[in-house]
């Protein structure tokens, strides 16, 4: 994350100490913007300060006015991490949106075992992964539909802005009541072990998942293109005009004949919808056409498995 905008301070206004005043969520809604790329509207006023106000206290502090002092007086990147982290939305869970998992099952995953060159390694990139179930539900599909051989040609990398997310996704321990209801076989494919109050993932698909803190708004990482991306939910939370500037990044780091998931209420628009073709729902199949003056790399980033 860059350093803080220097705009007007924080403390103005005519909010009391545990509230927003309209300039203070301005500042805020400004400060996670440019961090992180997401569009807080005034309707989230109440969640914004609720969530800082939590944040305020884990640090400490008396409350949201001092944090609010701090953050103007920083920039601290800790501080403004907390922040992101405590504004983004981390919503996950094994199989969501089991349809995707389902094509990939049915149709790209033997397409992508029976192509190409049979030694190239095979490159999954789960983009904004939370706590880790989108790529570990990945993994456990790689697990089923291909063969021991035809799995160690496959790189998963899985990244999120939220280092929290990432550590808890590499340790692959999760409450159990998260797994509630999920079937057995499902169970099976995931899960080594099942205690009463958490359930922990197989060491076989911990192994397989690189995972690495990365913000989409930074340059991309990649060295070679992907074959299969997901970034479910994740762009749902920008606005128009940075949607619109990520669609010509994934055309660029997904190979022709590629695939990207996108979540349930996200969408490609405009002028970039030439690169893909809807494939399914949310679902989209990169095309030949070159994506124009993309630059997903741009250097830096975190390490991909070549
Ligand atoms: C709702 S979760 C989606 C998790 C998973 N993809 C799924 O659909 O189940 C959205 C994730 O996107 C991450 N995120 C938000 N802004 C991001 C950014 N600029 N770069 C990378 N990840 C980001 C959040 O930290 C959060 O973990």
């Amino acid at each position: 994350m860059g350093a803080l905008p220097q705009t007007r301070p924080l403390t103005g206004g005519t909010a009391d100490a545990g509230t927003l005043g309209p300039d203070d969520f301005a500042r805020i809604a400004g400060l996670v913007r440019d961090a992180a790329g997401l569009s807080l509207s005034p309707i989230k006023r109440p969640m914004v300060e609720s969530r800082l106000r939590k944040q305020a206290r884990a640090l400490g502090l008396p409350d949201l006015r001092s944090f609010l002092a701090r953050l103007d007086a920083g920039p601290d990147p800790e501080d403004l991490r907390i922040v992101v982290g405590a504004l983004t939305t981390n919503i996950t869970s094994f199989y969501r949106e089991p349809h995707h998992f389902e094509v990939l099952r049915q149709t790209i995953l033997p397409t992508l075992a029976a192509g190409r060159d049979r030694s190239a390694p095979v490159r999954f990139w789960s983009a904004g992964c939370s706590d880790g179930m989108e790529p570990y539900t990945l993994a456990a599909e790689l697990d089923i539909a291909w063969s021991e051989a035809a799995a160690t040609r496959a790189r998963i990398l899985a990244t999120d802005i939220d280092a929290e997310m990432i550590a808890a996704a590499r340790a692959g321990r999760y409450d159990a009541g998260r797994v509630k209801g999920m079937p057995p076989d499902r169970r099976a494919a995931l899960l080594e072990t099942e205690q009463a109050d958490h359930v922990t993932v197989r060491s076989a698909l911990r192994r397989r998942v690189i995972f690495n803190v990365h913000n989409l708004l930074e340059p991309w990482p990649m060295r070679h293109p992907f074959d299969v991306v997901f970034c479910r939910n994740v762009v749902i939370y920008f606005d128009d005009s940075l949607r619109l500037s990520l669609w010509p990044r994934f055309a660029a780091a997904i190979r022709p004949g590629g695939w990207l998931f996108l979540g349930h209420s996200e969408r490609i628009v405009g002028p970039m919808l030439g690169c893909f073709r809807q494939a399914g729902t949310t679902l989209y199949q990169r095309t030949d056409t070159p994506a124009p003056g993309a630059a997903p790399n741009g250097g830096g980033g975190p390490d991909v498995p070549a």
